[in-house]
């Protein structure tokens, strides 16, 4: 038996008899112990800013139930914070940004190296997770990829259609091109912070690259990805990269290899034995149980989770949801889905 750490097992490409388990929004509203600790920090901003706390929050799920994979606590819009837009998220409804709709909304902007300051608790808490982590659980770092992020910098909230962001991208390309540009160069620069704090993996995760279609998926949810990870794996070669081009359809086939990931996250619109037929003999797996079964529970989680598990068994596979964890999941849900993988 290898000493290898699990998670970082199957995404070097070993095919495991149990997977490796981790689940996105794994630290969240749906914990008793993540409200407490989050009504202690104040808002939400304050508790990413905060190391200890922070720090605190991830590891809260390590202990309750043991996951293979700890993902840093943070939020992908806090890069656009640091440089420089107004960041701030309203109670049951959502984050809020001040809007980029032309250029000079741009050129307010702070530049790809001016981040490291404002970005200095997170790195903090990452040093903290490497220590503090039990020594078999693997630490993820994060961020957003460009377009989706893009879409809240450009819109100033969460968008159903990502409208004010296609808007840009067709009536003013250059604006919108420039932006994707320091997205793409000042993720490099925070990932980079990141690996060099202790992050052993990094995610990205491209919420909205779904509503881009034919050759605006290419050259805004492909494009962007594969230079951060030509960026990072020329400075950390061997960094494992796990990509989230959620709702990206027929375009799920090749990406890894495209952007050069070793693992692609899939939503739960994906079917599992088309996955492992076309999508795992490039690359390692991740997903995809529905995260309404962790509200609903009963026996069709149980049946789903081994469903998915024999489904993806030939190659190597993460087990995780499709989307985060919501805040209306039974706790006790979570523990039936890791005996139904682990046994
Ligand atoms: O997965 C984890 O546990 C790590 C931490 C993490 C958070 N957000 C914490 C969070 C990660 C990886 C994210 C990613 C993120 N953030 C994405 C991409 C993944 C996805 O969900 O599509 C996006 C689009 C965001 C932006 C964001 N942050 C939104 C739209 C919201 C509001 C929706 C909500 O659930 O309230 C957030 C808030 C947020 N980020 C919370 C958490 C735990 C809830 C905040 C709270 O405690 O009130």
């Amino acid at each position: 038996m290898s000493d290898k750490k699990k998670l970082l097992r199957a995404l070097s490409g070993e095919t495991l008899d149990v997977p490796p388990v981790w689940l996105m929004r794994q630290a969240g509203r749906y914990l008793p112990e993540y409200r407490a600790t989050r009504a202690e920090a104040g808002d939400f901003l304050s508790l990413c800013y905060n190391p200890d706390l922070a720090a605190e929050v991830t590891l809260q799920p390590i202990r309750r139930y043991g996951f293979d994979a700890s993902i840093l606590f943070a939020d992908i819009l806090l890069l656009p914070h640091a440089l420089g837009a107004d960041v701030w998220f309203v109670t049951g409804e959502g984050p809020r940004l001040s809007t980029i709709t032309e250029a000079s909304g741009l050129v307010k902007l702070k530049g790809k190296d001016d981040i490291h300051d404002h970005m200095a608790p997170v790195y903090e808490t990452v040093r903290i997770l490497s220590r503090e982590l039990p020594s078999d659980t693997t630490l993820i770092g994060f961020a957003g990829a460009p377009w989706t992020v893009a879409t809240y910098m450009i819109a100033g909230r969460g968008t159903p259609d990502q409208a004010p962001a296609h808007a840009l991208r067709e009536g003013d390309p250059e604006t919108f091109g420039a932006l994707i540009n320091l997205l793409t160069e000042a993720t490099i620069e925070y990932l980079d912070q990141q690996v060099q704090a202790g992050a052993e993996v990094v995610k990205l995760f491209d919420s909205w690259a779904g509503s881009l279609k034919g050759d605006a998926f290419d050259r805004f949810a492909l494009e962007p990805v594969k230079r951060i990870i030509a960026g990072l794996k020329s400075r950390h070669p061997g960094l494992p990269v796990i990509v989230f081009p959620r709702e990206a359809g027929e375009k799920y086939v090749g990406f890894a290899k495209a952007v050069g990931a070793d693992a692609l996250a899939i939503d739960t619109a994906v079917d599992t034995n088309w996955a492992a037929e076309y999508l795992q003999p490039n690359s390692c797996v991740q997903g995809n149980l529905d995260p309404k079964l962790m509200v609903t529970g009963g026996d069709a989680l149980i049946s789903e989770t081994r469903r998915i598990v024999e489904a993806l068994k030939g190659g190597p596979h993460i087990f995780n949801l499709g989307h985060g964890i919501t805040p209306d999941a039974d706790p006790e849900n979570v523990h039936r889905m890791l005996e139904a993988i682990r046994g």
